[in-house]
């Protein structure tokens, strides 16, 4: 169970009411005179958000107040709740009353509840939520967990994450679930055929790899998860300044939300035989390094050449996908931080996607909107296809131009998956830039919730 979840039945909670401008007043009558009182001398006038704790007769906590928008809204966040674990004194509370959405609700609870301590002691929360008899706990649990997971990942910086402890950590969750995992490392790439993986990660000092890991029955479904490991990314040889790089060590976003979407899947055991292929990398500056106009030969066969050492993300993917799609999976889902333009369209919470699978679009936009884990579809525009063309190569990494840059992007990892695959292509931000409810500032578990119910309703 997460720490944050509760169900111990007969457990007493202190109980949490939800109240909106239009509901505050009924909601006064039920708690009596002296708390409505309170509550106008406290100022409380049910704005979203805003929190009051309620004494009781004795001095004791009777009751929390939580304002959420009015039913009438524009928009009403079904994670505003998530701010609950940051206002409230340790204890366990339960809801009063509903809130407008009481599994994304609970679901908030935990993921506001999460804290990066590795590096700096914090105090405890130990605030925990009694679950509703109605309401899955374990898997509410499950997707909190690896939220915090891909978190973790995330915010570590990359001098403690480089590609050597993304495999430990894939290697860890591959252990706990009794998966195969194996991993390619260095040279052995080019041996191995990895001529993009190893030509991205051969100027760091940390080798690069390919994590690879398969779990379930042979038999089952196949699907594949690929995510972008790229520990940190200067931009190579065509260095970010220094606010574009600042915060690269989340560039292997990816990786991490593949590897918590693969300990739900595992974990809620579902009827697939599951493989996760993480090129794990650091696109570094040094003497060795890729260059701008360099040509490499790919994995699948197509000569890449180099229109920009910034755009790498897309090179190691081609590998690893080529490589994905030589056992021809049922399902076929990449991840990966890999581009600034789609920033530029979508902004930070609002992912992406791409595929060529009509049913496919649609379940992935269905359950995004359920889960609240947004993710939008973008094109793969044939027209913008040609302008991966090189003059020397069979296809380069960075058209100039600059225009509609994450569905080109997009349309170079299509160049590497055969077309009849069934592909899912996301291109994540991976990064919450300042606090929002359940959504601390930093690391974010993207993609991962809404593909897991996908995964689930498919092949559970
Ligand atoms: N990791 C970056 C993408 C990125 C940048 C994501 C900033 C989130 C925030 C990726 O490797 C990259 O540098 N992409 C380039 C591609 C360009 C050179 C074609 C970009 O988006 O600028
Ligand atoms: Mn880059
Ligand atoms: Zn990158």
């Amino acid at each position: 169970m997460h720490p944050a979840f509760d169900v111990a039945a007969g457990t007493t909670a202190t109980p949490i009411t939800f109240v909106s401008k239009s509901s505050l007043s009924s909601a006064m009558d039920v708690l009596g005179s002296s708390s409505r009182q309170f509550a106008e001398a406290a100022g409380f006038k049910a704005r979203p958000g805003q929190c009051l704790l309620l004494p009781s007769a004795k001095g004791g906590l009777e009751n929390v107040l939580f304002g959420v928008e009015d039913e009438s809204a524009r928009w009403r966040d079904p994670f505003r709740p998530g701010q609950l674990p940051g206002l409230l004194p340790p204890g366990t509370y339960r809801f009063a009353n509903a809130p407008h959405d009481a599994r994304l609700a609970t679901l908030a609870f935990a993921l506001g509840s999460y804290r990066f301590s590795r590096y700096r002691k914090a105090e405890p929360l130990d605030v925990k939520l009694l679950l509703a008899n109605e309401l899955d706990a374990e898997d509410l649990s499950r997707m909190a967990e690896a939220a915090s997971l891909a978190r973790d990942l995330i915010n570590v910086p990359a001098n403690d994450m480089g590609p050597e402890q993304l495999a430990d950590a894939a290697r860890a969750l591959a252990d706990r679930f009794g998966a195969k995992f194996s991993c390619i490392v260095g040279e052995e790439l080019l041996a191995k055929n990895f001529p993009l993986i190893h030509a991205v990660g051969k100027a760091s000092s940390r080798a690069p790899r390919l994590i690879d890991f398969t779990w379930g029955e042979a038999s089952h479904p196949k699907v594949t998860l690929v995510g972008k490991g790229v520990c940190f990314d200067t931009g190579g040889v065509d260095l970010k300044p220094a606010s574009g790089m600042l915060i690269m060590k989340k560039d292997m976003g990816g990786a991490a939300n593949v590897l918590a979407l693969a300990q739900m899947i595992m974990d809620a055991k579902l009827k697939v035989r599951l493989r996760v292929l993480i090129p794990a990398v650091e696109n570094a500056v040094a003497g060795n390094a890729f260059r701008p106009l360099d040509i490499y030969p790919s994995r699948k066969g197509p000569t890449v050449e180099i229109g920009n050492t910034d755009a790498e993300g897309r090179l190691v993917l081609a590998d690893a996908l080529a490589l994905a799609d030589e056992e021809k999976p049922d399902l076929l889902i990449d991840l990966g931080t890999l581009t600034g333009a789609a920033r530029v369209a979508l902004g930070p919470e609002l992912p992406p996607f791409y595929t060529r699978d009509e049913a496919l679009a649609d379940d992935v936009a269905r359950h995004a909107r359920a889960e609240h884990d947004p993710l939008w579809r973008l094109p793969l525009w044939p027209p913008y296809d040609s302008w991966l063309d090189s003059k020397t190569a069979d296809i380069n990494n960075a058209p100039s131009g600059g225009f509609a840059g994450s569905i080109t992007c997009a349309l170079f990892l299509g160049r590497f998956v055969e077309p009849a695959t069934r592909w899912l292509h996301v291109d994540i931000y991976g990064w919450t830039p300042s606090s929002k409810p359940a959504r601390p500032e930093g690391g974010e578990c993207q993609a991962a919730r809404a593909i897991y119910k996908l995964v689930a309703e498919r092949y559970g």
